[in-house]
């Protein structure tokens, strides 16, 4: 624990960077099981939003970031817990600096997404207002994800090979009030993005699309 430490400010205030940057900053959590298409959707939402919008969109994806910033994470309770309090903190340092930050995390503990929420939308001293965060539940049933099985890790779940995997043998708790809802099966990946597209939109967080 830290002690004998204080927050320096910056000359800007966010308003100030997003007006320089012509960018709000702003964090897209994407959450669902395994294999629910988090990260496809992800993938080509960040490059609509870079190729369409001229908006700098970065990924921070789950299989990714635990081959580096959270390698020494498992999949226990706490280490979950941890691993989603570190991507909140890297995603609300991108969004700050008026990027968009997209998570894909399955991130099965509603507490945890809760507080990474309110570490976005606390109002800092000096900020007229706290950071969006738009929770996009990525929603297809076990079953359906099961099948899929693209890692074949929910058949070495059923087989006790792996422990304490989401949807098989650790929960899985569904966002009660998510931004966007998307059912996404049967679904083409544009249509999920414009989806989230559409809601970025309707916010006006957004700059108008190239011609
Ligand atoms: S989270 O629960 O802490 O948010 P995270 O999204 O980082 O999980 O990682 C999930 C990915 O790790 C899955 O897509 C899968 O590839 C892999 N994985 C390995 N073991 C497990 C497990 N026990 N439960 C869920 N996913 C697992």
């Amino acid at each position: 624990m830290a002690t004998n430490i204080t927050f320096h400010a910056s000359a800007l205030t966010r308003d100030e960077r997003n007006t320089l940057r012509n960018q709000k900053g702003l964090t897209i959590w994407l959450t669902g099981l395994s294999a629910s298409g988090k990260s496809t959707i992800a993938v080509e939402l960040e490059h609509q939003l870079l190729r369409d919008r001229n908006v700098h969109a970065y990924r921070l994806d789950g299989d990714n970031i635990r081959f580096g910033l959270n390698k020494d994470l498992g999949f226990s309770e706490t280490d979950r817990n941890e691993n989603i309090r570190r991507i909140a903190e890297v995603a609300k340092l991108f969004a700050d600096s008026s990027s968009v930050a997209i998570t894909s995390f399955i991130s099965p503990y509603r507490k945890d997404r809760d507080t990474a929420r309110q570490l976005h939308e606390v109002v800092a001293p000096g900020e007229a207002t706290g950071l969006p965060f738009v929770e996009v539940y990525i929603d297809v049933p076990v079953e359906v994800a099961e099948q899929r099985d693209p890692k074949g890790l929910y058949k070495k779940a059923r087989e006790g090979i792996i422990k304490d995997f989401t949807g098989i043998s650790a929960p899985y708790e569904a966002p009660v009030n998510p931004e966007v809802h998307i059912k996404n099966v049967d679904l083409p990946i544009p249509e999920a993005v414009k989806q989230i597209i559409d809601y970025l939109d309707s916010k006006g967080y957004l700059p108008p699309k190239k011609e």
